[in-house]
Protein backbone atom coordinates (compact mmCIF):
# COMPACT_ATOMS: atom_id res chain seq x y z
CA UNK A 1 0.00 0.00 0.00
CA UNK A 2 2.56 2.72 1.12
CA UNK A 3 4.59 1.69 -1.63
CA UNK A 4 1.54 2.07 -4.26
CA UNK A 5 1.54 5.98 -2.21
CA UNK A 6 4.81 6.61 -3.31
CA UNK A 7 4.80 5.41 -6.96
CA UNK A 8 1.28 7.19 -7.59
CA UNK A 9 3.43 10.23 -6.20
CA UNK A 10 6.26 9.47 -8.43
CA UNK A 11 4.31 8.99 -11.29
CA UNK A 12 1.97 12.27 -10.68
CA UNK A 13 5.84 13.54 -10.32
CA UNK A 14 6.43 11.89 -13.43
CA UNK A 15 3.29 12.86 -15.92
CA UNK A 16 4.57 16.47 -14.71
CA UNK A 17 8.04 15.98 -15.57
CA UNK A 18 6.39 14.81 -18.91
CA UNK A 19 4.83 17.94 -19.44
CA UNK A 20 7.90 20.05 -18.83
CA UNK A 21 9.96 17.38 -21.60
CA UNK A 22 7.27 18.01 -24.13
CA UNK A 23 7.40 21.68 -24.04
CA UNK A 24 11.32 21.04 -23.84
CA UNK A 25 10.64 19.08 -27.04
CA UNK A 26 8.30 21.95 -28.52
CA UNK A 27 11.33 24.52 -28.12
CA UNK A 28 14.03 22.11 -29.10
CA UNK A 29 12.05 21.68 -32.17
CA UNK A 30 11.93 25.86 -32.84
CA UNK A 31 15.23 26.28 -31.81
CA UNK A 32 16.27 23.37 -34.73
CA UNK A 33 14.13 25.52 -37.21
CA UNK A 34 15.78 28.59 -36.11
CA UNK A 35 19.34 27.18 -36.32
CA UNK A 36 18.58 25.61 -39.78
CA UNK A 37 19.10 21.70 -40.84
CA UNK A 38 22.49 22.38 -42.01
CA UNK A 39 23.52 22.81 -38.40
CA UNK A 40 27.29 22.69 -39.56
CA UNK A 41 26.83 26.00 -41.26
CA UNK A 42 25.11 27.96 -38.25
CA UNK A 43 28.26 26.85 -35.84
CA UNK A 44 28.18 28.73 -32.72
CA UNK A 45 25.31 30.37 -33.40
CA UNK A 46 22.95 31.02 -30.18
CA UNK A 47 20.03 28.34 -31.17
CA UNK A 48 22.36 25.57 -31.48
CA UNK A 49 24.85 26.28 -29.08
CA UNK A 50 21.83 25.74 -26.18
CA UNK A 51 20.50 22.83 -27.58
CA UNK A 52 24.16 21.48 -27.43
CA UNK A 53 24.38 22.02 -23.92
CA UNK A 54 21.40 20.05 -23.15
CA UNK A 55 23.21 17.14 -23.87
CA UNK A 56 26.54 18.39 -22.39
CA UNK A 57 28.57 15.48 -20.13
CA UNK A 58 28.65 15.95 -16.24
CA UNK A 59 32.16 16.20 -14.73
CA UNK A 60 32.01 13.78 -11.57
CA UNK A 61 30.06 10.35 -11.42
CA UNK A 62 27.57 10.43 -8.48
CA UNK A 63 27.49 7.96 -5.82
CA UNK A 64 24.89 7.88 -2.90
CA UNK A 65 24.90 8.67 0.28
CA UNK A 66 24.10 5.48 1.72
CA UNK A 67 27.26 4.15 -0.32
CA UNK A 68 29.92 6.51 -1.16
CA UNK A 69 32.80 5.45 -3.67
CA UNK A 70 36.03 3.33 -2.18
CA UNK A 71 38.77 1.81 -4.72
CA UNK A 72 38.51 -1.05 -1.79
CA UNK A 73 34.82 -1.27 -2.82
CA UNK A 74 35.04 -1.08 -6.40
CA UNK A 75 38.11 -3.53 -6.47
CA UNK A 76 35.91 -5.62 -5.06
CA UNK A 77 32.71 -5.10 -6.79
CA UNK A 78 34.39 -5.76 -9.81
CA UNK A 79 35.73 -9.14 -8.74
CA UNK A 80 31.67 -10.39 -7.49
CA UNK A 81 30.76 -9.06 -11.32
CA UNK A 82 33.20 -11.60 -13.17
CA UNK A 83 33.19 -13.97 -10.30
CA UNK A 84 30.67 -17.17 -11.71
CA UNK A 85 30.81 -18.60 -8.29
CA UNK A 86 28.14 -16.33 -7.53
CA UNK A 87 25.73 -18.89 -9.69
CA UNK A 88 24.31 -22.12 -8.21
CA UNK A 89 25.61 -23.82 -11.71
CA UNK A 90 29.04 -21.80 -10.87
CA UNK A 91 29.34 -21.60 -14.39
CA UNK A 92 27.57 -17.64 -14.82
CA UNK A 93 28.66 -14.73 -13.67
CA UNK A 94 26.77 -10.85 -14.19
CA UNK A 95 29.83 -11.01 -17.16
CA UNK A 96 28.44 -14.13 -18.51
CA UNK A 97 25.36 -11.98 -19.94
CA UNK A 98 26.60 -8.24 -19.45
CA UNK A 99 29.63 -8.91 -21.41
CA UNK A 100 32.34 -5.90 -21.60
CA UNK A 101 33.50 -7.11 -25.11
CA UNK A 102 29.64 -6.92 -26.17
CA UNK A 103 28.96 -3.50 -25.01
CA UNK A 104 28.07 -4.94 -21.39
CA UNK A 105 25.61 -6.93 -23.44
CA UNK A 106 25.25 -10.39 -24.55
CA UNK A 107 24.55 -9.58 -28.61
CA UNK A 108 21.33 -11.80 -28.34
CA UNK A 109 18.04 -10.71 -29.05
CA UNK A 110 16.39 -12.14 -25.72
CA UNK A 111 19.11 -13.53 -22.90
CA UNK A 112 20.23 -17.24 -22.50
CA UNK A 113 19.41 -17.79 -18.37
CA UNK A 114 19.56 -20.66 -16.40
CA UNK A 115 20.02 -24.30 -17.99
CA UNK A 116 19.97 -22.24 -21.50
CA UNK A 117 16.83 -21.20 -20.88
CA UNK A 118 15.76 -18.05 -23.40
CA UNK A 119 14.24 -15.21 -20.74
CA UNK A 120 11.43 -12.45 -21.82
CA UNK A 121 13.59 -9.49 -22.43
CA UNK A 122 16.83 -8.39 -24.14
CA UNK A 123 19.78 -8.08 -21.55
CA UNK A 124 20.57 -3.96 -21.36
CA UNK A 125 24.19 -2.57 -21.73
CA UNK A 126 25.01 -1.44 -17.99
CA UNK A 127 26.80 1.78 -18.85
CA UNK A 128 26.13 4.99 -17.66
CA UNK A 129 23.83 3.82 -14.72
CA UNK A 130 25.44 6.11 -11.97
CA UNK A 131 22.64 8.75 -13.11
CA UNK A 132 19.84 6.05 -13.37
CA UNK A 133 16.38 6.21 -11.51
CA UNK A 134 14.96 3.27 -12.08
CA UNK A 135 16.03 0.43 -13.27
CA UNK A 136 15.07 -2.93 -15.40
CA UNK A 137 13.11 -2.57 -18.56
CA UNK A 138 10.04 -1.81 -16.72
CA UNK A 139 11.49 -0.01 -13.46
CA UNK A 140 11.10 -2.92 -10.66
CA UNK A 141 14.23 -1.84 -8.99
CA UNK A 142 14.28 1.35 -7.35
CA UNK A 143 18.96 1.25 -7.00
CA UNK A 144 21.41 -0.86 -8.14
CA UNK A 145 21.65 -2.21 -4.60
CA UNK A 146 18.11 -3.08 -5.11
CA UNK A 147 18.57 -4.37 -8.63
CA UNK A 148 21.69 -6.80 -8.12
CA UNK A 149 19.57 -9.07 -5.76
CA UNK A 150 17.56 -9.67 -8.16
CA UNK A 151 19.96 -11.38 -10.95
CA UNK A 152 21.61 -13.03 -8.09
CA UNK A 153 18.40 -14.94 -6.79
CA UNK A 154 16.33 -15.26 -10.36
CA UNK A 155 15.70 -19.05 -10.48
CA UNK A 156 16.16 -18.59 -14.19
CA UNK A 157 19.52 -16.20 -14.08
CA UNK A 158 22.28 -17.24 -10.80
CA UNK A 159 19.47 -19.13 -9.27
CA UNK A 160 21.13 -18.39 -5.42
CA UNK A 161 19.61 -17.75 -2.08
CA UNK A 162 21.56 -14.67 -0.52
CA UNK A 163 22.65 -17.20 2.15
CA UNK A 164 23.63 -19.43 -0.46
CA UNK A 165 25.66 -16.21 -1.87
CA UNK A 166 27.04 -15.11 1.58
CA UNK A 167 27.72 -19.18 2.60
CA UNK A 168 30.29 -19.46 -0.51
CA UNK A 169 31.74 -16.44 -0.18
CA UNK A 170 32.57 -16.74 3.45
CA UNK A 171 34.77 -20.52 2.74
CA UNK A 172 36.74 -18.45 0.27
CA UNK A 173 39.61 -16.79 2.40
CA UNK A 174 40.96 -14.56 -0.58
CA UNK A 175 37.14 -12.65 0.04
CA UNK A 176 37.07 -12.63 3.53
CA UNK A 177 40.00 -10.18 3.13
CA UNK A 178 38.73 -7.96 0.11
CA UNK A 179 35.62 -7.89 2.01
CA UNK A 180 37.18 -6.43 5.32
CA UNK A 181 39.09 -4.20 3.24
CA UNK A 182 36.12 -2.56 1.48
CA UNK A 183 33.93 -1.99 4.48
CA UNK A 184 36.82 -1.94 6.98
CA UNK A 185 35.64 -4.04 9.13
CA UNK A 186 35.97 -7.58 9.80
CA UNK A 187 32.74 -10.13 9.39
CA UNK A 188 31.70 -7.71 6.13
CA UNK A 189 30.37 -10.47 3.91
CA UNK A 190 27.02 -9.63 4.10
CA UNK A 191 23.85 -9.44 1.78
CA UNK A 192 24.09 -5.58 1.79
CA UNK A 193 27.76 -5.54 1.30
CA UNK A 194 27.56 -7.81 -1.93
CA UNK A 195 24.92 -5.63 -3.55
CA UNK A 196 26.75 -2.50 -2.50
CA UNK A 197 29.82 -3.75 -3.82
CA UNK A 198 28.34 -4.62 -7.23
CA UNK A 199 26.29 -1.06 -7.57
CA UNK A 200 29.92 0.52 -6.70
CA UNK A 201 31.27 -1.18 -9.24
CA UNK A 202 28.55 -0.87 -11.84
CA UNK A 203 28.54 2.99 -10.83
CA UNK A 204 32.10 3.58 -12.69
CA UNK A 205 31.33 2.47 -15.85
CA UNK A 206 31.04 5.35 -17.73
CA UNK A 207 30.89 5.27 -21.40
CA UNK A 208 34.00 7.87 -22.98
CA UNK A 209 34.10 10.16 -24.95
CA UNK A 210 32.20 10.15 -28.27
CA UNK A 211 32.86 12.56 -31.07
CA UNK A 212 29.50 13.71 -30.38
CA UNK A 213 30.50 14.96 -26.58
CA UNK A 214 33.80 16.62 -28.38
CA UNK A 215 31.33 18.83 -30.78
CA UNK A 216 29.36 19.35 -28.31
CA UNK A 217 32.53 20.29 -25.82
CA UNK A 218 32.98 23.41 -28.73
CA UNK A 219 35.44 21.09 -31.56
CA UNK A 220 33.98 21.66 -34.57
CA UNK A 221 35.18 18.86 -36.76
CA UNK A 222 34.43 16.24 -34.52
CA UNK A 223 31.38 15.31 -36.71
CA UNK A 224 30.62 15.52 -40.16
CA UNK A 225 27.78 17.31 -41.73
CA UNK A 226 25.42 14.38 -42.04
CA UNK A 227 25.64 13.39 -38.14
CA UNK A 228 25.52 17.27 -37.41
CA UNK A 229 22.01 17.36 -39.83
CA UNK A 230 21.41 14.11 -38.11
CA UNK A 231 21.24 16.04 -34.46
CA UNK A 232 18.52 18.65 -35.53
CA UNK A 233 16.34 16.28 -36.97
CA UNK A 234 16.66 14.47 -33.29
CA UNK A 235 16.19 17.34 -31.97
CA UNK A 236 13.65 18.64 -34.10
CA UNK A 237 11.10 17.31 -36.67
CA UNK A 238 11.97 13.57 -35.81
CA UNK A 239 10.87 14.72 -31.93
CA UNK A 240 13.21 11.70 -30.96
CA UNK A 241 14.62 14.12 -27.92
CA UNK A 242 11.26 14.23 -26.41
CA UNK A 243 12.71 10.83 -24.95
CA UNK A 244 15.73 10.41 -25.77
CA UNK A 245 17.48 13.86 -23.41
CA UNK A 246 19.94 14.27 -21.61
CA UNK A 247 23.52 13.71 -22.12
CA UNK A 248 22.52 10.02 -21.83
CA UNK A 249 19.69 10.04 -24.26
CA UNK A 250 17.07 8.98 -22.00
CA UNK A 251 14.56 10.30 -20.08
CA UNK A 252 14.72 7.48 -17.90
CA UNK A 253 10.58 7.38 -17.87
CA UNK A 254 8.36 4.68 -19.59
CA UNK A 255 6.62 5.00 -22.85
CA UNK A 256 4.57 2.26 -25.41
CA UNK A 257 6.18 2.97 -28.49
CA UNK A 258 3.92 0.57 -30.24
CA UNK A 259 5.99 -2.83 -30.86
CA UNK A 260 4.51 -6.14 -31.03
CA UNK A 261 4.81 -8.26 -28.34
CA UNK A 262 2.04 -8.57 -25.09
CA UNK A 263 4.70 -8.02 -22.41
CA UNK A 264 2.85 -5.87 -19.54
CA UNK A 265 6.25 -4.00 -19.05
CA UNK A 266 5.46 -0.96 -16.43
CA UNK A 267 2.00 -1.87 -16.87
CA UNK A 268 2.68 -5.03 -14.31
CA UNK A 269 2.74 -1.97 -11.99
CA UNK A 270 0.28 0.50 -12.48
CA UNK A 271 -2.96 0.25 -12.31
CA UNK A 272 -5.01 -0.47 -15.94
CA UNK A 273 -6.62 3.23 -15.54
CA UNK A 274 -2.93 4.41 -15.91
CA UNK A 275 -2.94 3.85 -19.45
CA UNK A 276 0.08 4.73 -20.85
CA UNK A 277 2.51 3.08 -18.49
CA UNK A 278 0.84 -0.54 -20.30
CA UNK A 279 3.64 -1.96 -22.94
CA UNK A 280 5.68 0.96 -21.32
CA UNK A 281 9.28 0.11 -21.61
CA UNK A 282 12.23 2.09 -20.01
CA UNK A 283 13.44 4.58 -22.68
CA UNK A 284 17.04 3.16 -23.52
CA UNK A 285 20.25 5.03 -23.48
CA UNK A 286 21.62 5.43 -26.80
CA UNK A 287 25.34 6.04 -25.76
CA UNK A 288 27.67 2.97 -27.28
CA UNK A 289 24.65 1.47 -29.21
CA UNK A 290 25.72 -1.48 -30.94
CA UNK A 291 25.41 -0.66 -34.02
CA UNK A 292 24.63 -4.28 -35.50
CA UNK A 293 21.81 -4.65 -32.86
CA UNK A 294 19.13 -6.17 -31.99
CA UNK A 295 17.21 -3.34 -30.30
CA UNK A 296 14.16 -3.08 -27.76
CA UNK A 297 13.49 -5.22 -24.80
CA UNK A 298 12.59 -8.18 -26.55
CA UNK A 299 15.32 -8.05 -29.25
CA UNK A 300 12.44 -7.69 -31.93
CA UNK A 301 13.88 -5.28 -34.23
CA UNK A 302 17.11 -6.58 -35.93
CA UNK A 303 18.76 -3.13 -37.74
CA UNK A 304 18.90 0.64 -37.00
CA UNK A 305 17.12 0.57 -40.80
CA UNK A 306 14.33 -0.74 -38.95
CA UNK A 307 14.11 0.80 -36.20
CA UNK A 308 14.49 4.22 -37.62
CA UNK A 309 11.15 2.71 -40.00
CA UNK A 310 9.49 1.75 -37.00
CA UNK A 311 9.44 5.74 -36.12
CA UNK A 312 8.65 7.04 -39.46
CA UNK A 313 5.50 4.72 -39.13
CA UNK A 314 4.65 5.69 -35.58
CA UNK A 315 4.39 2.34 -34.15
CA UNK A 316 1.14 0.34 -33.33
CA UNK A 317 -2.20 2.58 -32.58
CA UNK A 318 -3.75 1.61 -29.18
CA UNK A 319 -4.99 3.58 -26.41
CA UNK A 320 -1.13 2.91 -24.37
CA UNK A 321 0.69 4.24 -27.16
CA UNK A 322 2.84 7.44 -26.13
CA UNK A 323 1.40 10.55 -27.96
CA UNK A 324 4.81 11.55 -29.23
CA UNK A 325 4.44 9.09 -31.67
CA UNK A 326 3.19 9.79 -34.78
CA UNK A 327 4.41 8.93 -38.06
CA UNK A 328 7.38 10.95 -39.36
CA UNK A 329 8.00 11.85 -42.50
CA UNK A 330 11.67 11.24 -43.39
CA UNK A 331 13.74 10.99 -46.88
CA UNK A 332 16.45 8.27 -47.37
CA UNK A 333 19.31 11.28 -46.64
CA UNK A 334 17.49 12.04 -43.54
CA UNK A 335 17.35 8.67 -42.19
CA UNK A 336 21.36 8.23 -42.83
CA UNK A 337 21.76 11.65 -41.32
CA UNK A 338 19.81 10.09 -38.13
CA UNK A 339 22.38 6.96 -38.35
CA UNK A 340 25.60 9.09 -38.49
CA UNK A 341 24.18 11.10 -35.47
CA UNK A 342 23.56 7.40 -33.32
CA UNK A 343 27.00 6.41 -34.64
CA UNK A 344 28.52 9.94 -33.68
CA UNK A 345 27.34 8.30 -30.04
CA UNK A 346 29.76 5.70 -30.09
CA UNK A 347 33.06 6.36 -27.76
CA UNK A 348 35.98 3.96 -27.64
CA UNK A 349 35.22 0.87 -25.64
CA UNK A 350 36.20 1.55 -21.38
CA UNK A 351 39.25 -0.19 -20.74
CA UNK A 352 38.18 -3.04 -18.09
CA UNK A 353 40.56 -4.49 -15.85
CA UNK A 354 39.58 -8.27 -15.45
CA UNK A 355 40.01 -9.29 -12.21
CA UNK A 356 42.40 -12.02 -10.45
CA UNK A 357 39.35 -14.24 -8.59
CA UNK A 358 40.46 -15.01 -4.94
C1 LIG B 1 21.23 -14.60 -17.62
C2 LIG B 1 21.70 -13.29 -18.04
C3 LIG B 1 21.94 -12.25 -16.97
C4 LIG B 1 22.75 -12.36 -15.87
C5 LIG B 1 23.56 -13.55 -15.39
C6 LIG B 1 22.73 -11.05 -15.23
N1 LIG B 1 21.92 -10.20 -15.93
FE1 LIG B 1 21.59 -8.27 -15.54
N2 LIG B 1 20.10 -8.23 -16.88
C7 LIG B 1 19.75 -9.27 -17.71
C8 LIG B 1 18.46 -8.99 -18.32
C9 LIG B 1 17.71 -9.89 -19.29
C10 LIG B 1 18.05 -7.74 -17.82
C11 LIG B 1 16.72 -7.05 -18.09
C12 LIG B 1 15.71 -7.66 -17.12
C13 LIG B 1 14.37 -6.98 -17.12
O1 LIG B 1 14.28 -5.80 -17.42
O2 LIG B 1 13.39 -7.63 -16.76
C14 LIG B 1 19.13 -7.28 -16.93
C15 LIG B 1 19.13 -6.05 -16.29
C16 LIG B 1 20.18 -5.60 -15.51
C17 LIG B 1 20.30 -4.26 -15.00
C18 LIG B 1 19.36 -3.10 -15.26
C19 LIG B 1 19.89 -2.20 -16.33
C20 LIG B 1 18.99 -1.03 -16.64
O3 LIG B 1 19.30 -0.26 -17.56
O4 LIG B 1 17.96 -0.86 -15.97
C21 LIG B 1 21.45 -4.22 -14.22
C22 LIG B 1 22.01 -3.03 -13.48
C23 LIG B 1 22.00 -5.55 -14.24
N3 LIG B 1 21.22 -6.36 -15.04
C24 LIG B 1 23.11 -5.94 -13.52
C25 LIG B 1 23.44 -7.28 -13.31
C26 LIG B 1 24.32 -7.77 -12.26
C27 LIG B 1 25.00 -6.91 -11.22
C28 LIG B 1 24.39 -9.13 -12.40
C29 LIG B 1 25.11 -10.12 -11.53
C30 LIG B 1 24.79 -10.11 -10.12
C31 LIG B 1 23.56 -9.47 -13.56
N4 LIG B 1 22.98 -8.33 -14.06
C32 LIG B 1 23.41 -10.75 -14.07
C33 LIG B 1 20.49 -10.42 -17.92
C34 LIG B 1 21.40 -10.90 -16.99
C1 LIG C 1 7.83 8.29 -26.94
C2 LIG C 1 9.22 8.25 -26.54
C3 LIG C 1 10.24 7.95 -27.62
C4 LIG C 1 10.47 8.62 -28.80
C5 LIG C 1 9.73 9.82 -29.36
C6 LIG C 1 11.58 7.96 -29.43
N1 LIG C 1 12.00 6.90 -28.66
FE1 LIG C 1 13.43 5.58 -29.15
N2 LIG C 1 12.88 4.40 -27.59
C7 LIG C 1 11.93 4.73 -26.64
C8 LIG C 1 11.67 3.57 -25.81
C9 LIG C 1 10.70 3.51 -24.64
C10 LIG C 1 12.44 2.53 -26.32
C11 LIG C 1 12.47 1.08 -25.83
C12 LIG C 1 11.17 0.44 -26.28
C13 LIG C 1 11.03 -1.01 -25.95
O1 LIG C 1 12.02 -1.74 -25.90
O2 LIG C 1 9.88 -1.44 -25.73
C14 LIG C 1 13.22 3.10 -27.42
C15 LIG C 1 14.18 2.42 -28.16
C16 LIG C 1 15.00 3.00 -29.13
C17 LIG C 1 16.14 2.36 -29.74
C18 LIG C 1 16.67 0.96 -29.40
C19 LIG C 1 17.72 1.07 -28.34
C20 LIG C 1 18.09 -0.26 -27.73
O3 LIG C 1 19.06 -0.32 -26.97
O4 LIG C 1 17.40 -1.26 -27.99
C21 LIG C 1 16.68 3.25 -30.62
C22 LIG C 1 17.92 3.03 -31.49
C23 LIG C 1 15.86 4.43 -30.58
N3 LIG C 1 14.85 4.24 -29.66
C24 LIG C 1 16.07 5.56 -31.35
C25 LIG C 1 15.11 6.57 -31.48
C26 LIG C 1 15.09 7.54 -32.54
C27 LIG C 1 16.15 7.65 -33.64
C28 LIG C 1 13.98 8.32 -32.37
C29 LIG C 1 13.45 9.41 -33.24
C30 LIG C 1 13.17 9.03 -34.61
C31 LIG C 1 13.30 7.80 -31.19
N4 LIG C 1 14.01 6.75 -30.68
C32 LIG C 1 12.13 8.34 -30.66
C33 LIG C 1 11.31 5.95 -26.51
C34 LIG C 1 11.21 6.87 -27.55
Amino acid sequence: MENGVVRRRRRLTASLLLVAAVSLAATAGSLARIAGVETGGLAGSPAIELLKARFRRPDAVPFPKANPHSPGKEDLGRTLFFDPRLSRSGSVSCASCHNPSLGWSDGLARAVGFEMKPLARRTPPIMNLAWGSAFQWDGRAESLEHQARMPLTAPDEMNMTMEMVIERLVAIPGYRALFAQAFERPDAITAESVTAALATYQRTLVSGRAPFDRWVAGEESALGPDAKRGFALFTGKARCASCHSTWRLTDDSFHDIGLTGDDPGRGTFAPPSVVTMQRAFKTPSLRDLRLQGPYMHDGSVRTLDDVIEHYVKGGAKRPSLSPEMRPIALSADERHDLIAFLSSLKAEPIRVELPQLP
